[in-house]
């Protein structure tokens, strides 16, 4: 039997990120993308301007600026953008980085047609789910595709962020969105070869407001 590295951080609060890539490679940070992502990519299901949401040191941003598309990537960790920017620079590749909040991505002043998400919606508790999905909202016209990638309830063992359970994703996405898909998938992990078993969920934006309190008309 092979003895296993010990268990990997996670489960800390976001503010604790930039500390994990100060301390070296994190178990998600594998120095290309995800195969789930890669064949979305070869498959030309990505359209326009692409956002990568909580990109860490960027890979999927990378991605789809190095296949021509206008290509941003934001993390709340200062020390992950600063990676992401170095590989951009060594690799020749026009993506574009920014430390932001993905709570609060109407700040950035920009519209997108599809996002990326890796690892990012399994931080989140469920009040910061739903500010989520509707800060991606915000930034996602009508029409526009989320493709994410998170933790599975079907992943044994508690190491590691929460698993999600596909009505979890479902309530959150429930609104401004359309869950087109929610397939079985794995997020490749730099310490353990099988990965981790994984959601990969296909959203929609659908027609109308992003479902914030301020979008709805005042009663009486
Ligand atoms: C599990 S890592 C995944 C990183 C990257 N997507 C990847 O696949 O390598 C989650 C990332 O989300 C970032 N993050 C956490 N909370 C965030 C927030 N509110 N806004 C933006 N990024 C956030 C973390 O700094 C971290 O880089």
């Amino acid at each position: 039997m092979t003895e296993r590295p010990p268990p990997p951080p996670g489960g800390r609060p976001p503010h604790d990120f930039d500390a994990i890539y100060a301390e070296g490679t994190p178990p998600w940070d594998i120095g290309r993308p995800q195969p789930a992502f890669g064949a979305l990519a070869e498959a030309g299901e990505l359209a326009g301007r692409v956002l990568d949401a909580g990109c860490g040191t960027g890979e999927h941003a990378l991605l789809a600026a190095a296949l021509g598309h206008d290509a941003v990537g934001v993390d709340l960790s200062v020390r992950a953008i600063e990676l992401a920017q170095a590989k951009a620079g060594e690799r020749g590749v026009a993506a574009r980085f920014v430390v932001a909040d993905a709570l609060r991505l109407a700040d950035l002043g920009e519209r997108f047609d599809t996002v990326f998400d890796c690892g990012l919606f399994h931080v989140f508790d469920d009040d910061e789910r739903v500010d989520y999905v509707r800060s991606l909202a915000d930034v996602v016209p009508p029409g526009g595709r989320c493709h994410l990638l998170c933790f599975s309830d079907r992943q044994p063992g508690d190491w590691g962020p929460r698993r999600v359970r596909q009505d979890e994703i479902r309530t959150a996405f429930s609104g401004a969105w359309r869950v087109e898909s929610i397939d079985a998938a794995v997020i490749d992990l730099t310490w353990d070869t099988a990965g981790a078993q994984a959601w990969l969920v296909r959203a929609t934006r659908a027609e109308g407001p992003s479902g914030r309190a301020s979008d709805r008309p005042p009663v009486g």
